[in-house]
């Protein structure tokens, strides 16, 4: 959801790569976006307006002279109501007329007319992108900041290899959606424990939990997105390692204490997100248990408290644990983050079946030593950025207490 609240107008010209652009208005949506479209003459050829108009939810403009729509909201004031201006696909055509300033239909005077940045995701014939004109202008529009999202490589409408594909709709909602995100969490290193550990009884059987780790790869990805250089150390999850997030995998609670160790030494936040099983069994048998008593008896021993101990390290990092509750969420809650010595505590109500652990959803009650705050239920991901944005907050005050 980064783009919440963010108003984009998009802008389509006419190129075969249109046709995505119902999609790519889907993208923008579901990340929180108000997306107004703007169409030339020639895109109306490739995608249909309505089809834009039913998934932005506003209508589609298309004309500089159309009385109504000036009388709706006029040229200048949907120029003044965008955060961002993004053309997709821009032509070769388009990205000329934006060179020299041309205002001669409705899109090319919005460009002119807004305050807003500019963003282009060109798609053209290789041919036509290597063009000496269309590189002069290229070096002219970035000069002037305008900000390029593409031309990806590959395999193009017209049977040409080469530069000048739009990049995928879920790419350019993903680029703008990072680049509007303050990076209040830049230069800081992260260390995020996520998922369950298993901790083995004999060569076939272990005791583990229900934790998806989905929680803890949302709290990655948001960390990352703010500008934080993470370090995830993962118990076994159905879920693959985030792109450019460097992932340690463990198993036991023991090879997560040891992970954790060594990453953490010169970390700046620490996050306990990981479901850690509290016992092992005292002894793994090196065979398979047979059974062939009526009875069995393990004994286990108690795990060490990786947040805690990370907590009392000297030198300790910012720490946010987790607690789960069925009961008493805050009282409980606030007892661990003074036991444990932590920072911040984020708790959830895991006698709800419809969030916490192995759904897609969660709400979170945090708490720290001067405050608390609540985080209504959401998608995780969502939940995940508000959370950081806390995490980052609550961080500077504390190290410029
Ligand atoms: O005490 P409790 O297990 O409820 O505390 C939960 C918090 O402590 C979570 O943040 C969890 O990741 C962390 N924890 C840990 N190592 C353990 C047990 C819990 O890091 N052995």
């Amino acid at each position: 959801m980064q783009l919440e609240n963010t108003n984009i107008i998009l802008g389509i010209t006419g190129g075969i790569a249109a046709y995505k652009t119902p999609d790519l208005v889907r993208k923008l949506v579901a990340k929180g976006a108000n997306v107004r479209v703007v169409m030339t003459q020639s895109a109306k050829e490739f995608v249909s307006p309505l089809a834009l108009q039913t998934v932005s939810g506003n209508p589609v403009s298309d004309d500089l002279l159309d009385k109504d729509a000036e009388a709706a909201m006029g040229h200048i004031e949907l120029a003044r109501w965008a955060d961002k201006l993004l053309v997709a696909p821009a032509t070769a055509n388009f990205m000329a007329k934006l060179t020299h300033g041309l205002a001669d239909d409705l899109l090319s005077t919005l460009c002119l007319a807004t305050p807003a940045p500019i963003c282009v995701a060109p798609a053209m014939n290789q041919q036509m992108w290597f063009a000496e004109a269309t590189q002069a202008n290229l070096k002219i529009l970035e000069q002037r900041k305008i900000q390029f999202l593409g031309p990806a490589q590959g395999e193009q409408a017209c049977g040409d290899v080469g530069p000048g594909r739009m990049l995928e709709p879920q790419e350019i909602a993903d680029l703008l959606a990072q680049e509007t995100l303050e990076q209040v969490l830049a230069g800081k290193r992260i260390s995020i424990t996520a998922g369950p550990t298993r901790e083995e009884i004999d060569p076939v059987r272990y005791l583990s939990n229900h934790s998806s780790g989905k929680m803890g790869y949302a709290l990655a990805i948001a960390a990352q997105e703010l500008g934080a250089t993470v370090t995830l150390i993962s118990g076994p999850v159905n879920i693959p390692p985030p792109a450019k997030i460097q992932t340690v995998s463990v198993s036991s609670a023991q090879q997560m204490y040891d992970a954790v160790m060594q990453t953490t030494h010169n970390c700046d936040i620490f996050i306990a997100c990981a479901a850690v099983a509290d016992y092992r069994v005292q002894q793994k048998n090196h065979q398979k248990i047979k059974k062939s008593e009526s009875e069995l008896t393990l004994t286990f021993i108690k795990n060490p408290d990786i947040l805690s101990d990370v907590a009392h390290l000297a030198q300790a990092p910012f720490t946010l644990g987790f607690a789960a509750e069925t009961q008493n969420l805050r009282e409980y809650a606030i007892g661990k983050l003074q036991r444990k010595k932590l920072n911040m505590i984020a708790a959830n109500d895991v006698s709800d079946s419809t969030i916490g652990f192995n759904s897609e959803q969660n709400a979170l009650s945090v708490f720290w030593s001067k405050g608390e705050k609540k985080l209504d239920i959401a998608d995780k991901q969502l939940l995940a950025m508000q959370l950081m944005h806390l995490v980052a907050q609550r961080y500077t005050e504390d190290t410029n207490d």
